[in-house]
């Protein structure tokens, strides 16, 4: 029993699930910024200091994270990260344009590739399409897996604001590219007329919901060169999304869902939790990042509180006061969050928690990675 009186869920050991070979692909998922990128690279660093031979794909990190991985630029090549211990720790940041270019290029003949590549649709297709970078990220795990060069692949996701986006995307994505959208507006290229302009308008019509937030799809004739150009590729888009799907309900992946200790967050997480339980995808554990605990549990909040009042009622000793304030403050805080957490926990009894402690500062750093690290797996 926690001391409010819940239930207190099972620990989720971070060590035993790094070490174990038969762990081959974690990924790390949850809301935007709650420290999926910093949970990601802190496993790695882990992993790697344990003995492991790790990649770590991150997508999007701060511009301090990836500096202190040695990520300046993004070149879509992991690159090595010096860490002590035996084993291995290459780090990557996803360069979404860049691997929607690189699967042209190896599924088209270089003319066409060319061609494609050059095209102001395909252009604004691969850098605006919505759900393109969690498309590319699974993209990514597929290739790093298929490499067989690690013994573990660690997976950031997209900055979504739904975590679902991760799993909904790619075949969303998929739908499209494979060509039944595609084809029908290729179809008023080869039967012209009044006819042919009727189907373009129904293609559209159909199309826009899907292309909602591609910039620039006017440009009708170049969407028809584009398909007829990309023509060739129909359907391996599709194929390559449902087949990393199905490496991700193999027992040697690990769905980590990281969450901050707020209502939405954590709201978030239990769709999340659901989502993965009906797509039978194995899921390791609830990280609850951020978290503010009193190092001081001596005095209560209500203590704390009536002492600050009677200091503030006479006038006397501000700083204590404020002090005291401060102290009543952070106990409430962590009240607050650790109520949250046993909501959580009542909802979903089974689910593996552990919880990471708020820094002091921004997690910019190698030292700053492992303290998270020892969070992880305390
Ligand atoms: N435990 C922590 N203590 C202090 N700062 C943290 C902690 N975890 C993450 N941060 C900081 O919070 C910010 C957001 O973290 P991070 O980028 O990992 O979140 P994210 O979930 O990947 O966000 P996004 O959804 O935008 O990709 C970063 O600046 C990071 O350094
Ligand atoms: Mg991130």
């Amino acid at each position: 029993m926690s001391p409010t009186g819940g239930k207190t869920p099972p620990a989720l050991d971070v060590n035993a699930l790094l070490d174990d070979p038969r762990t081959k692909i974690i990924v790390c998922c949850g809301s935007g910024g709650v420290g999926k990128t910093t949970t990601a690279a802190a496993l790695g660093v882990r992993a790697a200091e344990r003995g492991r031979d790790v990649v770590v794909l991150t997508v999007d990190p701060a511009r301090r994270l990836a500096q202190s991985m040695g990520l300046s630029e993004l070149d879509n090549n992991p690159r090595k990260i010096e860490v002590e211990g035996d084993g291995e720790l290459h780090a990557m940041m996803l360069d979404m344009k860049r691997t929607f270019d690189e699967i042209v290029e190896a599924h088209a003949d270089p003319d066409r590739a060319k061609q494609i590549l050059a095209n102001p649709f395909y252009q604004s297709l691969s850098s605006s399409l919505s759900g393109t970078q969690e498309y590319m990220a699974m993209e990514k795990l597929g290739q790093l897996h298929r490499s067989g060069a690690w013994d573990l692949i660690i997976v950031d996701t997209p900055p979504s604001r739904n975590a679902l986006d991760f799993l909904d995307a790619p075949e969303r994505m998929g739908r499209f590219l494979d060509g039944r959208f595609m084809r029908i507006l290729a179809t008023p290229a080869k039967t012209g007329g009044r006819f042919g302009v009727k189907v373009i308008s129904a293609g559209f019509g159909m199309v826009t919901g899907v292309l909602n937030k591609v910039i620039g799809v006017q440009l009708l004739r170049d969407v028809q060169t584009f398909v007829a150009a990309f023509d060739t590729m129909f359907g391996g888009f599709r194929e390559r999304a449902e087949k990393t799907f199905r490496l991700l309900q193999t027992p040697g992946t690990a769905f980590l869902v990281v969450a901050a200790p707020e209502p939405d967050a954590l709201r978030e997480a239990s769709y999340f939790v659901e989502r993965l339980a009906e797509e039978r995808m194995p899921l390791a554990g609830l990280v609850v990042n951020r978290v503010h605990e009193s190092a001081v549990d001596t005095l209560s909040a209500a203590r704390g509180q009536a002492a600050a009042e009677t200091l503030e009622e006479r006038g006397e000793h501000t700083l204590t006061a404020a002090l005291l304030r401060l102290h009543t403050q952070r106990l409430q805080r962590s009240a607050r969050e650790e109520r949250l957490r046993e909501h959580f926990a009542s909802a979903h009894p089974n689910v593996p928690v552990t919880a990471v402690a708020a820094q002091a500062e921004d997690v910019h750093d190698l030292d700053g990675l492992r303290r998270v690290g020892e969070d992880l797996a305390a």
